[in-house]
């Protein structure tokens, strides 16, 4: 029942907790884009479930820090600056499926979607917010 995975999300982000209203409330990112702006196939409601995922089962946010900020073991996730692509959306959604094998700076590699069980459509989500936080 795959289908059915994202229907249990919101119930494993409330047991998370602060991430989740801190969305919502007045701490959200001011950079979120406008409809006009995201590539195609991206709907806001993407980048909203993808920030989701980022910071919750995604398990992005350990090594590249909540809001994508970077940390110690990986970079930024939300400036312009890309190692190993042009940052694009497609190229984002390819990235972090594949994950980095060899990482040109960090001390360790980066697995297939992070080493987290999240599927295509929950990749396409994640980059969709990725996308966001890096392009004004
Ligand atoms: C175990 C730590 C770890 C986790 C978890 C992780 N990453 Fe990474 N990520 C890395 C490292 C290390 C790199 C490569 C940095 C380098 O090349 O020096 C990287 C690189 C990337 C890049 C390419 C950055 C660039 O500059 O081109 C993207 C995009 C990315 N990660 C997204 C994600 C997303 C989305 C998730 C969650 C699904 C995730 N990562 C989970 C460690 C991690």
């Amino acid at each position: 029942m795959k289908r059915n995975s994202n229907w249990t999300l919101p119930a494993v982000i409330l047991l998370g907790g602060a991430p989740l209203l801190g969305a919502a409330g007045p701490l959200a990112h001011d950079r979120e884009p406008t409809l006009q702006t995201l590539p195609e196939g991206v709907t806001a409601a993407m980048v909203t479930t993808g920030k989701e995922l980022f910071d919750g089962v995604g398990v992005c946010y350990t090594c590249h820090g909540p809001d994508g900020a970077g940390t110690g073991l990986a970079p930024s996730l939300a400036d312009a600056v890309w190692l190993h692509s042009d940052g694009s959306y497609t190229a984002l959604v390819k990235q972090i499926a594949e994950g980095v094998p060899q990482p040109k700076e960090s001390m360790i590699p980066m697995l297939p979607k992070g080493g987290a069980p999240i599927n295509d459509e929950q990749i396409a989500a994640i980059a969709a917010y990725v996308w966001s936080i890096s392009h004004d």
